[in-house]
């Protein structure tokens, strides 16, 4: 089937990214004296904080504004001490613990970006958003449903003290996928009717334990591992695509049945591989799969099909002529965006707040993990609302608030086991 959106009325209305510059002609910024340097804490100094920071800096410079770097902390102060030593900060402002939050957090910063691992999301967003301090928070924001509502009710309590919130779902930050969005809200391919969503690509790196270890340094060091602090691929990871399929259909699905297994993985307790039927009512269902193997097929993104075409995630749309707005966005780096949005967003007197967005989706995939880990149908009224549900309270352990307090003991390194306990019938 040839493509059948109108190609000038689609082209002439659609500016990707890096074309057009959204500027304060469009949005009312409102600077002052005050506003003009902000102050950045970071909580969780690896891979993404210390990129992150250096994103939020870059995204004061595009807003014309100065940023500068007051704590940093981390599990492990050296690095706390190496992010910080990079923006020109001492070892007295860059500290180490499990209690590090609490530092950065009653530090003069007016903005924390928080990438840890997420199973402490929950407990640092809380103090953050107490302390009064404009957050960015990384996917996933949670590994169980106790977390995730947490981040809900945090998330509600920023909008009460004008708090902005950003998560680091940054597929959302792009041209491309805001322009396939709008597409479909125009309707141009008519009612989603289902779709597939992926992840499918290598093994994880793994942090093999030290001699003379403990138990908490080992698994912070290998949490990708560990579902009781990344919540397992299909969360860690594949909560973009998901995050994807729930924006694209503009809600959640309620209901989950998949599978998954492990066959390769060396350390920690997760999965390999998962294949889940999510259902959205209505007869609509999206296939989500992830599988993290080396030497296997690689491939991700998203597909949507509708009555009247299909959305390739990103990419080409198929389907009925219709007129977009154009789409602006300030860089060409999804990364930056976001706290572009986050920083206008706030110096407008209009903060976003996407916490219960990222919490949701964080929720869709922790409802795929708890359906293949345990061979169940789940539904998600019983991890949102429903608190008769055994589901509702499950909380993983050792938790983000048992690392604080120490020592922790270290889960089996073995995986879960789907209808364990059941018996295999026995013929004579
Ligand atoms: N948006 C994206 O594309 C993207 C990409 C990579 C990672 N991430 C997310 O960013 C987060 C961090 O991932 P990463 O790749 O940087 O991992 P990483 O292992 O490189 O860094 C995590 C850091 O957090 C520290 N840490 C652990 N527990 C802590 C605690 N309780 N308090 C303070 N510090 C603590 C660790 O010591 C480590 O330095 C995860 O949620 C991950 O999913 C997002």
């Amino acid at each position: 089937m040839s493509p059948t959106i109108n190609r000038r009325s689609f082209l002439g209305t659609s500016t990707l990214a890096g074309a057009s510059l959204a500027t304060g002609s469009l949005f009312a910024v409102n600077l002052t004296e005050k506003t003009k340097k902000l102050k950045v804490g970071l909580i969780g100094c690896g891979g993404r904080g210390t990129v992150a920071l250096s994103d939020f800096l870059e995204a004061c410079k595009i807003l014309g504004l100065q940023g500068e770097v007051v704590a940093t902390a981390d599990a492990f102060k050296a690095n706390a001490e190496a992010a910080g030593k990079s923006h020109g900060l001492g070892p007295e402002r860059c500290f180490g613990g499990y209690d590090a939050y609490q530092k950065v957090v009653a530090s003069d910063c007016d903005f924390v970006v928080m990438a840890t691992p997420p199973a402490f999301r929950p407990v640092h967003l809380a103090a953050a958003v107490e302390a009064g301090k404009h957050c960015f928070i990384e996917k996933p924001v949670a590994v169980d449903p106790v977390g995730a509502r947490a981040i809900i009710a945090t998330g509600a309590k920023a909008a009460t003290k004008g708090l902005g919130i950003v998560a680091g779902t940054h597929l959302r930050r792009t041209a491309e996928y805001r322009r396939n969005k709008a597409l479909i809200d125009a309707g141009a391919i008519g009612a989603i009717r289902g779709g597939v969503v992926r992840w499918n690509g290598g093994g994880p790196w793994i942090a093999p334990r030290r001699a003379e270890e403990s138990d908490a340094s080992y698994m912070t060091r290998n949490w990708l591992n560990f579902t009781e602090l990344s919540g397992d691929h299909i969360v860690e990871q594949h909560v973009h695509n998901l995050d994807v399929a729930v924006w694209f259909l503009g809600r959640l699905p309620v209901s989950a049945e998949g599978f998954g297994g492990r066959a390769r993985r060396e350390t920690g307790n997760q999965f390999d591989f998962f294949s889940i039927d999510l259902d959205f009512g209505d007869g609509v269902h999206i296939h989500s799969q992830c599988r993290q193997i080396f030497g296997t097929h690689g491939s991700g993104g998203e597909i949507f099909t509708g009555v009247d075409g299909i959305c390739y995630g990103s990419g080409k749309v198929t389907g009925k002529a219709v007129e977009v707005a154009p789409i602006t966005v300030d860089s060409g780096n999804a990364y930056v965006q976001e706290h572009v949005e986050l920083i206008r967003s706030v110096l407008a007197g209009q903060p976003l707040n996407e916490a219960k967005t990222i919490a949701e989706s964080t929720l869709v995939a922790i409802m795929g993990r708890i359906s293949a880990y345990t061979g169940s149908f789940v539904r998600m009224a019983d991890l949102l609302e429903n608190d008769k549900s055994a589901l509702y309270g499950l909380a993983c352990s050792p938790t983000a608030l048992d690392f604080e307090k120490g020592p922790i003991k270290l889960p089996a390194e073995v995986p879960p086991v789907p209808g364990d306990g059941a018996k295999f019938p026995t013929r004579a």
